[in-house]
């Protein structure tokens, strides 16, 4: 594991930036694995930047999202697809048919997972994987339980999820207690996972991740079994 600790979100942001910048410069059609929440803002923001610089083209990058609410279609603004839309993918040159995120509308959640699976499988797999942690350590929405989950899958959200995530709504009745979300499969099977965090609440979380024992009560810390992972952190 590559262990980065700088002092501030802007710094975090640029060097998340810049690894995920050389992906796609080395390997034009990777296939990105995405996440929403406050954490990645930055990032997207410099990846823009670096777009409207002309550094960057993803015009041949495919994209797919870790999770969704169930219930929320792409067209609510506290959906996810509608985040990915409004926050990175409107500001850059991918192909909106090339970027994918699980629907939480499907009648059957099951059979969307399957799908979602399979599809990544046909794509050759994630190359890389940007990742931010939650407070309980889940991953995607993996939320802490007693084994890992592997495929894409319907999850009900921690109450500690819910409050944490009630500032993106306009109060916590209005956050959905379900979500799909991406298995460990998919995700440890990414070539390489880039995991960003930031602000002094979740220095506890990290340490116990990455420093303490692999147990799917802290989600994020299988990741210590995966061969090529970056953790950014900030404290500030
Ligand atoms: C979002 C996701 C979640 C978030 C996590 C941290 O797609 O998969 O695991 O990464 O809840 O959220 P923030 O960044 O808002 O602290």
């Amino acid at each position: 594991m590559n262990f980065i600790k700088v002092d501030s979100y802007d710094k975090l942001s640029a060097i998340a930036a810049n690894i995920i910048a050389s992906q796609v410069t080395l390997k034009p059609d990777s296939v990105l694995g995405l996440a929403t929440g406050s954490s990645p803002l930055g990032t997207y923001a410099k990846l823009a930047e670096k777009y409207r610089a002309g550094e960057l083209d993803f015009s041949r990058v495919t994209s797919v999202n870790l999770d969704e609410y169930v219930g929320l279609d792409g067209s609510n603004d506290q959906s996810y697809r509608y985040f990915m839309d409004n926050n990175l993918f409107c500001n850059i040159n991918i192909d909106r048919n090339n970027t994918y995120v699980p629907n939480g509308c499907a009648d059957d959640l099951k059979a969307e997972g399957q799908a979602y699976d399979e599809f990544i499988k046909k794509l050759g797999g994630i190359d890389l994987q940007l990742l931010g942690i939650g407070l309980d350590g889940h991953i995607g929405f993996n939320e802490p339980e007693a084994f890992f989950t592997k495929e894409t899958h319907e999850v009900q959200l921690d109450e500690s999820t819910i409050e944490a995530n009630a500032r993106f709504f306009a109060s916590k009745a209005d956050v959905p207690t379900k979500a799909i979300t991406m298995g460990m499969m998919s995700i440890m099977q990414a070539k390489k996972i880039l995991l960003i965090a930031n602000g002094a609440k979740k220095k506890d979380i990290i340490n116990k991740a990455f420093f303490g024992p692999i147990t799917p009560f802290v989600p994020a810390s299988i990741l210590q079994l995966h061969p090529d992972v970056t953790v950014i952190y900030s404290e500030n």
